[in-house]
């Protein structure tokens, strides 16, 4: 079993470099599935979560060769498959965009329902209203979902809310329905746009990524080509609240700061300096020796969000006076609320909100319950008296690269420990 280790107290200083998105990546990734030509994506984070999803495409007969840390080359041209077994990807939740690019170009699919982060249920039924919507018809059984159809056909489809899981899903799978599909009540966050980008560079015709409308007329075929993928918002702005826990001055380079507004806001207004940089791809984040508490709203994009809730909810531990912050997005996502309570923690949950008072913090042996969570108690940790010893390092995993060494370059007192077990 692995352990991380902080000893606290020691302020962040220096830059760190973020890497490309999570959650833009595991969209990309199956989305070139819908290419009949060679993909070369680039900036791509070095995570779990992107080997898990390249172990199952393998798997399928699609050529993935990494021609670097950072750049795989998918050649999906000699697929042979259409099912994906339940053990390849039973520890991630993007496993549901297979559904839409197998679908999509191949009228079939077969996917395990998703794992991933458990903080509620999360219920996947406006995917599968979007395909049934497209034509196809879905059957759930012994947790595999299939989805077949004859034909796609464009369709007018209305999310009951803005899922970004759904957005995407039906995005890539109505990249080859005959017509025009119109989605409505569409997610705008960052990782919808890069993904309509990255088909749309392939030669998809999307229109309105970014807005609540988002219209697919249905081509012949996609080419292949180079992309890019986004910096990660979310790593971003772990790194922000860890400058501003520990009092700390960091510049977080290579991001769209544009993406951090609403982070950005709260960091000011607890008294933070947040300082862009003159090439505009960086922020500087400098942290006041006394933080303000604030009222925090998750929303989804442009508003703060869910991703950073359990991050700030560590900051504000540390912030002088009561804090609110209310999740909307993830009824149930206050799993690491009972950890930050055995790091001394003023926390407690009502309904769908924490109430924060600030206070000091002292290390404990704690356990990450999901991948925010994970990233959570390390910034309590950071800036908590004495050691902490974080469990489950698996979730953070996941989703951070190189987590570890750039905190330690930044000062932190950190390390993984293995304990046979
Ligand atoms: C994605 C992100 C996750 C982020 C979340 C919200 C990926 C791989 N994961 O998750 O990191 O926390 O967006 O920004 O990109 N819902 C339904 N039915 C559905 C789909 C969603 O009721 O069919 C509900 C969910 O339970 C939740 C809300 O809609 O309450 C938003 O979920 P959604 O945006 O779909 O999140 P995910 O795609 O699961």
């Amino acid at each position: 079993m692995e352990y991380i280790t902080i000893d606290g107290g020691k302020r962040l200083e220096g830059q760190v470099n973020i890497n490309g998105a999570k959650n833009a990546a595991v969209a990309i990734i199956p989305a070139a599935i819908a290419s009949t030509g060679i993909c070369t994506i680039d900036n791509l984070p070095a995570i779990k979560d992107v080997q898990v999803l390249v172990g199952a495409m393998r798997k399928l007969g699609i050529g993935c060769e990494f021609t670097d840390e950072h750049t795989l080359k998918i050649d999906s041209r000699a697929i042979n498959g259409h099912s994906i077994a339940y053990d390849q990807v039973k520890d991630m939740r993007a496993s549901y965009y297979l559904l839409g690019a197998l679908l999509g170009r191949f009228k079939h699919a077969e996917v395990p329902l998703p794992g991933g982060c458990n903080f509620g249920l999360r219920p996947i039924d406006l995917h599968m209203k979007g395909f049934e919507a497209l034509g196809a018809k879905i059957n759930i059984e012994h947790g595999m979902v299939t989805a077949s159809a004859e034909r796609l056909t464009g369709a007018s489809i209305y999310l009951d809310i803005s899922s970004v899981g759904a957005t995407i899903n039906i995005m890539i799978a109505a990249v080859y329905a005959e017509g025009v599909t119109q989605i409505e009540n569409a997610a705008k966050e960052p990782h919808v746009v890069d993904t309509a980008n990255f088909l749309n560079k392939m030669g998809a015709k999307i229109k309105g990524a970014g807005t609540d409308v988002i219209r697919i007329t249905g081509v012949e075929g996609l080419s292949g080509g180079e992309y890019s993928v986004i910096p990660d918002q979310i790593e971003a702005g772990t790194y922000m609240i860890a400058s501003a826990v520990t009092g700390g001055d960091v510049s977080v380079q290579n991001i769209i700061p544009k993406h951090m507004d609403s982070l950005s806001a709260k960091l000011t207004e607890m008294g933070c300096q947040v300082l862009e940089n003159d090439a505009h791809d960086g922020l500087r984040v400098i942290g006041p020796e006394v933080l303000k508490s604030c009222t925090v709203k998750t929303m989804f994009y442009p508003g703060f969000p869910t991703d950073l809730h359990p991050q700030m909810s560590a900051l504000l531990s540390r912030a002088n006076g009561t804090s609110v912050l209310t999740e909307t997005v993830f009824e149930h996502r206050f799993q690491y609320v009972k950890e930050l309570l055995r790091l001394g923690a003023n926390i407690q949950v009502e309904g769908r909100a924490v109430i924060i008072e600030g206070g000091s913090l002292t290390g404990a042996q704690v356990m990450a319950t999901d991948l925010r969570a994970g990233a959570a108690l390390i910034i309590a940790a950071l800036s908590a008296e004495g050691r902490t010893t974080i469990g489950n390092v698996k979730y953070l995993d996941r989703g951070y690269e190189k987590f570890e060494s750039k905190l330690s370059a930044l000062g932190a007192n950190i390390s993984r420990i293995s304990v046979e077990e």
